[in-house]
């Protein structure tokens, strides 16, 4: 398969980029799988499914994965590698050299700090699960019952020290492997990690496969209910299209800055985004057919991965080993996508002041982890803050719900719609069609990029401004 990836010959011959390169185009993949393969794939994707009709909801996120996730993940992944740029300098290249003004690169910048914004929040996350890992292995959810499950994850965070104190270790975890570069940093990472994370998922997937409940989650998961589908299903699958493929924050941009020439971004995309849907279907088959074991049901979110799962683990047997091992994973996938959401700045902080790559890492690190510690807080001390009073589309937010509401409902559209607007209409297809080879692929991208995608994306932000 993977040789339908590679174009027999590269179209034209570039510098090779500054930060480092991909090792294959089998590396390249992978680490675009790894950025993709996240949180929302475990703690999201299994509750809208079951939500919102079963398999009906997977033919309707599909439908807005071909309509929106795919064109906007080939338009970034090619702007990375034409420019072979960090973004916010790429952008502005490749503007100049179309004629076009520099102004767009305020797609580099959205997206950059835009990945500054969402790894500060998915730190504090990465922590709880890092907590939670030792929890396990502890045999804390022993014979839990549903209080004593909601009261430990509530002393987790009503603990700013120990909230703190995790944060700061996820956060040294990213920065070091992005301080390492692409080569003995990310490309270590992503070798080891997503086989191990996907053998992990595998192990899971057996285990719940024994349960009596297993052919329950799977009606839960797989059988078609159109009835379910509405208006809201569709933007909920449309949302999260953007957040699972990690769309719109620079994060595809960077990594398509390392990818080989050879390798055909219309062949990887498609690659990416159905391994990225089995991985949420297969992670909804390792978590449903427990949750239901313990004679819970699914919710979305937080409440998902750190009560309902302990609770139900603490009850069936072997589940201490199956906890710790579903918690080992959760990091492994938060990590590797977290290392892409710092690299765009990091790269950026390189080449404007000149630094070393480890000293830019740790500067855009140290600010990230201030921002973190702002989220944190607004999980004890400061709970009462609602930073937006009760602004309507929000409702009463805390900091960390502000500050997600305006990266997933705001900022990942408008980054995505003006990378489809500059891809689709204002740099030449000439330029697009030297990058992507040209045929009836590229054609159909073309016309994905220049009209769905961007219908799709003002719907989805006005949906989120609270306005369909
Ligand atoms: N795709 C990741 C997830 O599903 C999140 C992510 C977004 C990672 C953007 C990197 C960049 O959790």
């Amino acid at each position: 398969m993977l040789r339908s990836l590679v174009r027999a010959r590269p179209l034209r011959s570039k510098p090779l980029p500054r930060y480092g390169q991909w090792s294959s185009p089998f590396i390249f993949v992978l680490a675009v799988i790894g950025s993709a393969m996240g949180l929302g794939n475990i703690w999201r994707f299994p509750y809208l499914v079951g939500q919102y009709g079963g398999s009906a909801f997977v033919l309707v996120y599909l439908a807005c994965v071909v309509a929106v996730g795919l064109p906007l993940m080939v338009a970034e992944l090619m702007l990375g590698r034409r420019s072979r740029c960090t973004p916010i300098y790429g952008l502005l290249r490749i503007a100049r050299e179309e004629g076009l003004s520099g102004g767009w690169s305020v797609i580099g910048w959205l997206g950059s700090v835009t990945g500054m914004l969402a790894l500060s929040a998915y730190s504090i996350v990465g922590g709880w699960s890092m907590a939670y890992v030792f929890r396990s292995a502890a045999g804390a959810f022993h014979e839990l019952d549903a209080v004593a499950a909601a009261r430990l994850f509530q002393e987790l965070t009503d603990d700013p020290e120990r909230l703190l104190a995790w944060h700061t270790l996820f956060m040294a975890m990213t920065i070091l492997v992005v301080g390492r570069g692409v080569r003995y940093g990310l490309e270590e990472a992503v070798r080891w990690f997503v086989p191990v994370l996907l053998t992990i998922l595998g192990i899971l997937v057996f285990y719940a496969h024994g349960q009596p409940s297993f052919d329950r989650a799977v009606d839960f998961l797989l059988r078609a209910d159109f009835a379910r589908l509405d208006a809201t299903a569709l933007l909920a699958a449309l949302g999260h299209a953007f957040f699972s493929l990690s769309l719109g924050l620079g994060a595809l941009v960077i990594y398509g800055a390392y990818a080989p020439e050879r390798v055909s971004l219309l062949a990887v995309a498609p690659v990416v985004v159905l391994t990225d849907a089995l991985v949420g279907l297969l992670a909804g088959l390792a978590l449903v057919p427990v949750v239901f074991q313990a004679g819970l049901s699914v919710v979305p979110g937080p409440g998902l991965i750190f009560q309902t799962l302990p609770l139900a683990f603490g009850t069936i047997p072997g589940g201490q080993l199956m906890a710790t091992l579903f918690f080992t994973m959760l990091v492994l996938a938060i990590w590797i996508s977290a290392i892409s959401m710092l690299e765009p700045a990091v790269t950026y902080v390189m080449k404007r002041w000149r630094v070393e790559r480890s000293l830019a890492a740790s500067l855009v690190g140290v600010l990230v982890w201030s921002l973190g510690v702002l989220s944190l807080l607004s999980f004890n001390l400061w709970s009462h803050l609602q930073p937006l009073g009760s602004w309507s589309p929000l409702g009463r937010g805390t900091f960390f719900d502000v500050l997600n509401f305006f990266v997933t409902g705001l900022l990942l559209p408008l980054t995505g719609l003006l990378t489809a607007l500059f891809v689709g209409w204002r740099m030449s297809a000439d330029s697009s069609r030297i990058e992507l080879g040209g045929g009836w692929g590229y054609r159909l991208w073309l016309v994905l990029i220049r009209f769905t995608t961007p219908v799709a994306v003002v719907l989805l932000f006005l949906h989120a401004m609270g306005l369909v």
